[in-house]
């Protein structure tokens, strides 16, 4: 069931249902709706979509939703090729991105749309990601270095570069994060799996110059060690990397270091 983080003495209410008249291949989304403009409730809406006029992801859904029959449903999106990660949202109980998730994917009778879980809710379907992007920039993912910048590039081997694969595909979807139970509890000072996949991404990097920093920024209770190895993460991201892997070998890397 999906965690969700409702506004406070809220709860969840049925909503408004949208008939397609007329159309013989439906399909009926069940949608989260929330606007901090009024004292409403959240609630969720029905919406019948005729899938002989609709493109086969759940994002061409939402997109016909809001263009033909309720423009008031608010949910970001941009590159529609799961390259940007704006649409990340919970689809029947999963996360992913609507852009990649085929209607045809979806199990159940009706298909269920909700934020990301357990994100402040900035409307409907977008949630608010001040703190997951701070925790992004807290770990410096930029190149650091000491030695003077080459005349014409910082080079690599190919095994050095391969190194970073499995890493330098993260979209920033927040997939992972708001799918782990630790930073469910503790997100204000576990930085989650979506940041310390970044982290190891320049760790891992052999043209960086500050891994002890790196390190150093890493090493407490809770900014790390709040990994419990549940693999939630792994299971959610939708490029198919393994956030739990780069936690462990942060955690080995403080290991060697400090030994
Ligand atoms: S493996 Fe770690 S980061 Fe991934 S879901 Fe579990 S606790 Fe969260
Ligand atoms: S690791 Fe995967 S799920 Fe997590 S933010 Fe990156 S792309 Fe999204
Ligand atoms: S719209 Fe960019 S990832 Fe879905």
């Amino acid at each position: 069931m999906v965690q969700l983080r409702l506004p406070k003495n809220s709860r969840v209410t049925e909503g408004q249902t949208y008939k397609a008249e007329g159309a013989t291949r439906v399909r009926s989304f069940r949608i989260y709706r929330w606007s901090p403009d009024d004292d409403q409730n959240p609630r969720i809406d029905t919406y019948e979509v005729d899938l002989d006029k609709c493109g086969p992801m759940v994002l061409d859904a939402l997109i016909k939703i809001k263009n033909e029959i309720d423009q008031t449903l608010t949910f970001r999106r941009s590159c529609r090729e799961g390259i940007c990660g704006s649409c990340a949202m919970n689809i029947d109980g999963k996360n992913t991105l609507a852009c990649t998730h085929g209607i045809a994917e979806c199990e159940g009778k009706d298909v269920q749309i909700n934020p990301l879980p357990h994100m402040p809710v900035v409307k409907d379907l977008v949630p608010d990601l001040t703190n997951f992007y701070a925790q992004h920039a807290y770990v410096q993912p930029w190149l650091k270095t000491t030695t003077p910048e080459p005349e014409k590039e910082w080079k690599q081997s190919h095994e050095q570069r391969e190194k970073l694969d499995g890493l330098y595909e993260c979209i920033l979807c927040a997939c992972c994060s708001t799918s782990c139970p630790s930073y469910w509890w503790n997100d204000d000072k576990y930085l989650g799996p979506a940041a310390l996949l970044q982290s190891y991404r320049w760790l891992a990097d052999s043209r960086d110059e500050a891994k002890d920093e790196r390190l150093d920024d890493l090493e407490d209770p809770f900014k790390l060690y709040r990994c419990h190895t549940i693999m939630n993460c792994a299971k959610a991201c939708p490029k198919g990397l393994n956030p739990a892997k780069a936690i462990a070998e942060i955690k080995g890397l403080i290991v060697e270091r400090d030994s």
